[in-house]
């Protein structure tokens, strides 16, 4: 198989072998199937190609996507073990947030038999979080289950079949509908971010949601000028969420869910806390810069939308509840329900 890796070192014959070891080595680790392995040999081939016309190291890059799959592979099983913490908040809800290893935080509020999740990480830990979920919640299996997603990236989209209800933003609901339809989704669009969205995708186990269970929080009329502009709401058991959308700095189909009684605020990536990574959490979110450069979409856009969320919702008055990291608790003091345990 001809690689663009074979193009840059003096023995094109061993420089092939050494690629192909890393690749297939990921692909034995992660038990990939042939058709999964051969996608993530293509893919890589992309990065290595994209790595030499920078003029870097296209052995940086492999190295990259080896490390990537160990990570991953790494926190399976009995080594998965997120920080997992609980605040009582009024009117008998609870508020659940799993940091886990690799992938974005899970949010969870639940009052009586209910739960809504806000995103819900990578798919290859699906059976590790149903275990987690399960001695949270023994009744889990029988609860209502709900999920509002703040971005349609792979690492907070990864359990979405589990859930009756799928709530996104207009364009998150497209971003899925072009998936479902075998088009290139919004980050596959832009050729810095396709091979490195793709690569992620095999190694987490992705597969597109259910598009029949998505509802879509979007009837207020959008303001274009505005950086986070308001979507719509959603009643969640007599509590309301309020949806605002980003500008697509980030990612397209980015979404902010607030709760004003609460003062809780489900920023996505839009505003994360690297201050706050455990050290799995900070060593996995240094990969994707590696491979993409910039993970967001358009940075400088990001930051409009980054500095117009603080203008809206201050640090000083408002949680943040980040898409990775520890939750940034407001300057304010939050109600008399609010005390934070840490169960893991
Ligand atoms: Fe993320």
């Amino acid at each position: 198989m001809k690689n663009a890796f074979t193009h840059t070192l003096p023995d094109p014959a061993e420089a092939f072998r050494e690629a192909n070891g890393i690749v297939e080595g990921a692909a034995k680790r992660l038990r990939l199937s042939p058709e999964q392995s051969m996608a993530l040999m293509a893919q890589s081939n992309c990065i290595v190609q994209m790595f030499e016309q920078r003029g870097e190291s296209p052995r940086k890059a492999l190295e990259t996507i080896g490390r990537y799959a160990d990570m991953i592979a790494q926190y399976r099983g009995e080594r998965f073990q997120p920080r997992i913490s609980a605040r009582n908040l009024a009117k008998g809800f609870t508020l659940y947030c799993i940091e886990p290893p690799c992938g974005s935080n899970t949010y969870i509020l639940r009052r009586g038999g209910e739960v809504l999740f806000i995103d819900s990480g990578f798919a290859c830990y699906a059976p590790e979080m149903h275990a987690l979920l399960c001695r949270l919640f023994p009744d889990f299996d029988g609860l209502s289950k709900r999920i509002a997603i703040t971005h349609p990236d792979e690492d907070h989209c990864g359990l979405l079949h589990w859930f009756e209800r799928i709530y996104v933003s207009p364009m998150t609901w497209e971003f899925f509908r072009l998936e479902a339809e075998g088009q290139p989704n919004f980050r596959e669009r832009n050729p810095m971010h396709a091979p490195y969205t793709r690569i992620i995708r095999i190694l987490s186990q992705y597969a597109a949601p259910p598009m029949e269970r998505m509802h879509v929080i979007g009837d207020a009329p959008d303001d274009p000028d505005r950086p986070i502009c308001y979507l719509g709401g959603l009643d969640f058991c007599g509590k309301r969420l309020d949806f605002y959308r980003g500008n697509g700095g980030h990612a397209v189909g980015e979404a902010v869910i607030v709760d004003e009684s609460e003062r809780l605020v489900f920023s996505g990536d839009i505003a994360v806390n690297p201050a706050g990574f455990t050290a799995p959490q900070a060593a996995f979110n240094r990969l994707a810069p590696c491979l993409m450069k910039d993970v967001n979409m358009d940075s400088g856009r990001f930051r409009e939308a980054h500095r117009a969320l603080l203008r809206r919702f201050p640090q000083q008055r408002y949680t943040y509840c980040c898409g990775h990291g520890a939750i940034m608790d407001a300057d304010t003091p939050q109600g008399e329900e609010w005390k934070c345990a840490i169960l893991d």
